[in-house]
């Protein structure tokens, strides 16, 4: 069925954009899903993956505003922007990328990483556990009818995934360590929020 954990959560993190922002880079961009809500909502984007043909397809699918550079977060020279995203792509790269995506933050920016990571608390186990099957099937289901009566689901293209270990203690801990003043919000379907401004 056309649901998908990550975009799931995009408006929460269209609402994370600062008032007056300008400009925008997409982390991990896939075919550009959320490049595209984030030009929609007026910014000017640029999107950044290391697979070529994640970029060709995000390039195809437009609109050309977007500026997709096919490159790796941990190597690349990046720009200055007043909001940065990374959905679902920090664990395909060492966690402290994160002091290098806040160092291209202009004064007022906003980073806001959609990650994940796994429960360790009993609560969090009780929460994720439990309440996560009802909530993935009625998201499932909500997904599938609203597709059904807007004449089908977006193009799906598969973006490469990779496992990951972290656990939401570690989370917590390095982003408290490496940015100090950020929050981390945990959230259904094994993710976390974690923002910061600078
Ligand atoms: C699970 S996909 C998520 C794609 C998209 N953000 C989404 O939410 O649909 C992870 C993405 O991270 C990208 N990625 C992997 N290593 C990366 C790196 N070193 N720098 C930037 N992006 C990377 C992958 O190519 C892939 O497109």
């Amino acid at each position: 069925m056309p649901f998908d954990h990550n975009h799931a959560y995009h408006r929460l993190l269209l609402r994370q954009v600062p008032a007056g922002a300008r400009t925008a880079l997409d982390v991990g961009c896939g075919a550009g899903r959320f490049a595209r809500r984030l030009a929609a909502a007026g910014l000017e984007v640029d999107g950044l993956d290391p697979s070529g043909e994640m970029i060709g397809i995000a390039q195809a699918l437009g609109p050309a505003t977007i500026t997709y550079r096919h490159g790796d977060v941990t190597t690349a020279e990046l720009g200055r922007y007043d909001f940065i995203s990374c959905l679902a792509s920090l664990h395909h790269v060492p966690f402290e990328t994160v002091t290098k995506l806040r160092a291209a933050l202009n004064p007022g920016g906003v980073l806001a990483v959609l990650g994940l990571a796994k429960p360790r608390s009993i609560a969090d186990w009780v929460k994720w556990g439990l309440l996560a099957p009802p909530v993935n099937l009625a998201a499932r289901l909500v997904v599938a009818a609203g597709d059904q009566l807007n004449g089908g689901p977006d193009p799906v293209a598969a973006a490469p995934v990779q496992g990951w270990d972290t656990t939401m203690t570690q989370v917590r801990r390095e982003s408290a360590r490496l940015l100090p003043g950020s929050t981390v919000q945990p959230l259904l379907f094994f993710r976390y929020l974690l923002l910061y401004r600078a």
